[in-house]
């Protein structure tokens, strides 16, 4: 089976972009392996301790690069992508040995499926934003996207709830990367 590598891009125990990727990953269920990658504890980017790079970014740079696809689940801080998730994807851009930029990074070429649970724009900035910031480190993000506007009541709950349409979305978003995958 195909494995899909779920990032979540925010801490927050109750987050909803984690209970969105609970809802993917049952949508999944039976057609792929999927593995969640914690970006908890990956270091701030420093380039004096690139090489050797720290031991939770060689875990993490493997585990991207035994995937056959990502799907990230985010929140939009600011019309953007949050840190964290900016500096997971910096060290995953980054070449293996110093110097070396003809060899693939792990993410080079990977199929990245991109879904976020936020305000009324749906996350629609953040998406933009990660969609170039991939691109430029040359993964190839997949269409369609799914973004989840949640409703006035999730927000008093932590609980995140899904309209028949943003179900909908979410399925379709599934089936073509299972179609990627192939
Ligand atoms: C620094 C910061 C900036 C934020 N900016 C936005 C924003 O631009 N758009 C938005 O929809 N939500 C924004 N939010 C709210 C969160 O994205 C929102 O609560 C989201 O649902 C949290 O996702 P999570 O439950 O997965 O943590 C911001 C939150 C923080 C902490």
């Amino acid at each position: 089976m195909k494995k899909v590598l779920f990032i979540v891009g925010s801490l927050r125990v109750k987050s909803f972009n984690r209970q969105l990727a609970d809802v993917a990953e049952q949508m999944l269920a039976g057609r792929a392996d999927v593995a969640r990658l914690d970006i908890a504890d990956v270091p701030v980017v420093n380039q004096d301790a690139e090489f050797p790079a720290p031991e939770d970014v060689s875990r993490m740079r493997k585990a991207v690069g035994e995937a056959d696809a990502v799907w990230i689940f985010t929140p939009e801080y600011n019309g953007s992508y949050p840190g964290l998730l900016k500096n997971t994807l910096d060290w995953l851009s980054r070449p293996l040995v110093a110097g070396d930029y003809a060899t693939p990074t792990c993410i080079a070429g990977k199929t990245v499926a991109l879904s976020g649970a936020g305000g009324r724009a749906a996350t629609a900035g953040c998406r933009a934003k990660l969609t170039e910031l991939l691109t430029f480190i040359r993964a190839e993000v997949l269409e369609p996207q799914t973004g989840v506007a949640l409703a006035p009541e999730c927000w008093a709950t932590d609980v995140l709830t899904l309209t028949d349409e943003q179900r909908e979305a979410l399925k379709l978003q599934a089936e073509a990367l299972i179609a990627k995958l192939g």
